[in-house]
């Protein structure tokens, strides 16, 4: 293991302790506030070692679980290795787990699915209790005991001025060129004292590259040299390049119609294969000097700074697949200058997404006629990841863009249904719905005007028929409403995909 001294501080390196020790410091019941965006700067070590106290916890009768706070969804090292011990009494604010997820559904953990720009500023308002214990990844510590941060910032910022204590987990694999690459805005305040937030380009600098802690609070170091960890982006596949080739003519047709510049506006794009591929695809198209003011940056948006067609990117994390990251560790000089990594309370500030115009591109799991998204739960009830950025983004962005193949599960379910069996982004949230069958250009559309262009433009042919009869019958039933529909037999269509037939 190679681990060379990114530790500076005197004081704190008298503070080195093995992991096992640092995390024997957490106590049961205890609000934990860890590091983490994606697979990108979560702590890699004392997460592990609470869960093997857990562990011994839970053998010798004792209930042991805490409250885990993050950035977003963390690794199987984080979050993996405490669901699997049960030691999560409380998660938010997204996770992506398949633990997790399984002990969600099941009633064994409790889970708050909160905006991402809210997190940070709930903490401050008081309105998730008490942070107790900061964990933090850093790339190194300063002389002077500021410190570099990792490969994603995430509410870092938050829990280490929050946190009662903090633990630092001082990683020497991240690599030293991160350092310069970073925005850290010290500027935020409470209401009623809040001021503008100075961002008027997505590739502004407006703070400092280093995080502040105050060296008292820390309780211990523990050195680390340990990778990130994110999952490969399948290749996209036809239905993906589809759904990137019907968002692209888009936008093509937009900057005729002059709705946007050449350069278009700065994108955001969400988790997932599909933004993966719709970055992809506008690696091949025609924009020049795009920026991108987002949450994540995936393997798309570095090929798209490799090729200059992406002038500049700012987001929160990291979220590479290891081939594209050990490229991006290879060159990070090369890149330092062209990304930022700032604060979700940033990244996501609803105030710069409405100031910078932005495109917003997220994926959904069901989309209704009328245009409503659910974002998160599959049939209704079960959580799958979380609404993560996409509501702060989709109610402030310059255009709204959500995408799906039409179809899931081979078929056997519609993306399309007549009402959504859970809603994060209402009817008013959402411009653009895009499918591999086509694009919906709901801008300026009634309720009525917007069911047949979805119906038509983004149901696949296997549902259409049953899709456009509901709606049919649903104007017959209630001629002249607003919002037709057959409250009856509305959910049937879940309904038959629980009982494990076609919907
Ligand atoms: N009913 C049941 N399952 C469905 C479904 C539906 N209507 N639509 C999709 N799914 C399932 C898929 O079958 C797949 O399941 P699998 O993992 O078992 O194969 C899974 O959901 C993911 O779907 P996929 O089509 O691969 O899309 P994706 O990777 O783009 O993910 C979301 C889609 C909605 C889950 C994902 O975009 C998400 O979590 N969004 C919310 C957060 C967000 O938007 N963040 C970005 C903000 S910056």
């Amino acid at each position: 293991m190679n681990k060379e001294n990114r530790i500076h501080n005197a004081a704190l390196r008298s503070k080195v302790m093995s992991a096992t020790e640092a995390a024997s410091l957490i106590q049961s019941g205890m609000n934990v506030g860890m590091s983490g965006f994606t697979g990108s700067g979560y702590p890699k070590a004392v997460p592990s070692a609470l869960a093997k106290h857990i562990m011994d916890a839970n053998l010798n009768g004792k209930r042991f679980k805490i409250g885990v706070w993050t950035g977003a969804s963390t690794a199987p090292e984080l979050d993996g290795a405490l669901a699997m011990v049960d030691g999560i009494e409380m998660r938010l604010p997204y996770q992506s787990d398949p633990t997790c997820r399984k002990r969600i559904n099941a009633g064994e953990m409790e889970y708050i699915d909160i905006h991402l720009s809210h997190v940070a500023q709930f903490v401050w308002f008081g309105f998730l209790g008490k942070l107790d214990v900061a964990v933090v990844e850093v790339a190194g510590i300063l002389e002077d005991g500021r410190l570099i941060p990792s490969s994603s910032i995430g509410n870092n910022k938050t829990w280490l001025d929050q946190a009662d204590k903090v633990i630092l987990e001082v990683n020497s694999w991240q690599s030293a060129q991160l350092e310069g690459m970073h925005d850290i805005w010290y500027g935020t305040q409470l209401p009623p004292n809040r001021q503008p937030i100075p961002l008027v380009r997505s590739s502004d600098r407006i703070g400092e590259p280093y995080l502040r802690c105050d060296p008292e609070k820390v309780i211990a170091v523990v050195e680390t040299h340990a990778p990130d960890r994110n999952s490969a982006f399948a290749p996209p596949d036809e239905n993906s390049k589809k759904i990137a080739g019907h968002i692209l003519e888009f936008l093509q047709h937009e900057v005729k119609k002059g709705r946007l510049p050449r350069e278009l506006l700065p994108l955001q794009s969400g988790v997932g294969n599909i933004a993966n591929a719709v970055m992809a695809g506008l690696n091949e198209g025609p924009f020049e000097n795009l920026t991108a003011y987002t949450e994540v940056l995936q393997d798309g948006m570095l090929e798209m700074l490799k090729s200059g067609k992406l002038a500049s990117a700012s987001a929160t994390a990291f979220s590479l697949s290891n081939q594209a990251l050990a490229e991006l560790n290879a060159d990070l000089a090369k890149y330092r200058e062209r990304i930022i990594l700032r604060p979700q309370e940033i990244s996501n500030h609803p105030e710069v997404i409405r100031r910078l115009g932005i495109i917003a591109m997220n994926g959904l799991i069901e989309a209704d006629i009328y245009g409503n998204v659910n974002s998160t739960h599959v049939m209704g009830s079960k959580i799958m990841n979380g609404i993560g950025g996409s509501g702060d983004f989709a109610r402030n962005a310059y255009l709204s863009i959500f995408m799906t193949p039409s179809q899931a599960k081979g078929g056997a379910i519609s993306c399309i249904v007549p009402m959504a069996s859970h809603v994060d982004h209402t009817e008013h949230d959402v411009q653009v719905l895009v499918t591999e069958q086509g694009l919906a250009d709901l801008r300026g559309l009634s309720p009525k005007q917007r069911a047949k262009v979805i119906i038509e433009n983004c149901a696949h042919p296997n549902f259409k028929p049953a899709l456009s009869d509901y709606y049919k019958r649903a104007l017959e039933f209630s001629p002249g409403k607003q919002t037709p529909h057959l409250l009856e037999e509305v959910f049937g269509w879940h309904l038959r995909a629980l009982r494990g037939e076609r919907m």
